[in-house]
């Protein structure tokens, strides 16, 4: 039988480049934390960032029954178009437009959960060799979709003695002909902060001197504690094109359910035709997020009680001020209290342990002696401090509290 000699010539099939340079730094560094948990005691998670683990914050009513309407309406279980149902888009544009920051329904894409929304937009905004700014500390995602997709990843510094704003400083001295977009992330993970206005006006001027277009990741918006406030970064601006992007995951509390959204907030048309359009094909790659939670978005939006909201905000932020009132009398501890989100940066101070030299050896004892797992800095380029999640029933983050502050009187000079 004759063969096609061009054809491959042998059973070797590589995985794609785009594959190897994919790799989530969390899993880099988490997986080769090789200590097992001590068996005598139970084990605590305060790693992973989904509210819904412990079963103690609990999604309302009306989001639970919309879906079901749509499940039992038969009416929502074909391919919606790739960028979202219309009343979908139409009642995201309702719910988020305000006057300094208007949004019709063209203006938003729906997405397979924030995550989605931050793979389009940095696909539309960077080419191969382009560069991209990212937040250190920073969601680990940023790092994973550039890499992924060839561009360079250049870090600004978030400082943790400023409540951890942007040192808009040395943002701007990174930028060049090849910086392609800015992303910024308010309120933070992993930080937990939440920028005061004045300093996002100060971003946006670097924005603006530089046409910068930004990627804000707004995911956490409205989830701030008292004596702060969020500021949409649109809402900021008539000349800096702004993609936001956010979703159901977090305010919501069902980051299962894979809902999110692009805002294209672009009041001169900088954007324009073109990219609007790049959004529109890149959406038609996986063809949007699921039909039956994008067709009960109308009701989960409109419907919610806004009680709903201030409940999971005081919830939180009690866990928040429980976290902040117990650690930061742990001698070799520093809390950077933390004013929204459901995460804090805590500082370890190496020199005032005797057998802890970083961050990820501390995590790595801490786990084996008291099976309290937090993750350590370093996942977020931030050496020398953990990040811990404090969406626990406030009982068991008493409990892992006390263990870490046994663990370390145990390792402290
Ligand atoms: C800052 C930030 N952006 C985006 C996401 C992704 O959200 P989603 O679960 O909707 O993909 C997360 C999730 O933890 C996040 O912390």
């Amino acid at each position: 039988m004759s063969s096609n000699t061009n054809a491959r010539q042998s059973w070797k099939v590589p995985a794609s480049i785009i594959s190897k340079r994919t790799s989530n730094p969390i899993r880099a560094i988490v997986d080769h934390i090789k200590v097992k948990p001590n068996v005598n005691k139970s084990m605590i998670s305060l790693a992973l960032g989904d509210p819904t683990l412990f079963g103690n914050f609990k999604i309302h009513q009306t989001c639970t029954d919309a879906v079901s309407k749509q499940l039992h309406s038969y009416k929502s279980n074909g391919y919606p178009p790739s960028t979202g149902y219309i009343h979908a888009r139409q009642a995201v544009a309702d719910k988020f437009t305000l006057p300094e920051a208007p949004l019709v329904a063209q203006d938003v894409i729906i997405t397979s959960g924030c995550s989605g929304a931050l793979d389009m937009c940095i696909g539309v905004l960077c080419n191969e060799g382009d560069n991209i700014l990212l937040p250190r500390p920073g969601f680990s995602l940023y790092q994973t979709l550039a890499d992924s997709k060839g561009v360079e990843v250049r870090y600004y510094d978030l400082l943790p003695e400023n409540n951890w704003e942007m040192d808009l400083k040395q943002l701007e001295s990174l930028i060049d002909e090849r910086t392609a977009t800015v992303v910024m992330n308010n309120p933070s993970n992993p930080c937990g902060s939440v920028f005061r206005k004045q300093h996002l006006l100060d971003f946006l001027a670097v924005c603006e001197r530089n046409h910068l277009p930004v990627i804000a990741d707004e995911i956490y918006c409205d989830l701030v504690f008292s004596g702060n406030e969020f500021f949409p970064l649109a809402s900021l601006t008539t000349t800096v094109p702004v993609l936001a992007v956010g979703g159901l995951a977090k305010k919501y509390l069902v980051p299962g359910w894979r809902v999110g959204w692009i805002f294209i907030h672009d009041r001169n048309n900088i954007f324009n035709a073109e990219v609007r359009e790049g959004l529109n094909s890149l959406s038609q790659l996986i063809l949007g997020s699921n039909s039956l939670i994008q067709a009960a978005l109308p009701d989960i939006l409109h419907k919610t009680d806004p009680a709903f909201y201030d409940e999971t905000r005081i919830q939180l932020e009690a866990n928040a001020k429980l976290s902040t009132d117990i650690l930061s009398k742990v001698p070799g501890l520093k809390v950077i209290v933390p004013q929204g989100a459901m995460y804090v940066m805590i500082s370890i101070n190496v020199a005032e342990f005797k057998d802890i030299e970083n961050d990820i050896v501390f995590t790595e004892k801490l786990l084996g002696e008291e099976s309290v797992m937090c993750l350590p800095g370093s996942v977020f380029q931030c050496p020398n401090f953990i990040r811990i999640v404090f969406t626990s029933p406030p009982e068991v983050l008493q409990d892992a509290y006390t263990r870490m502050a046994e663990f370390c009187a145990r390792h402290h000079v």
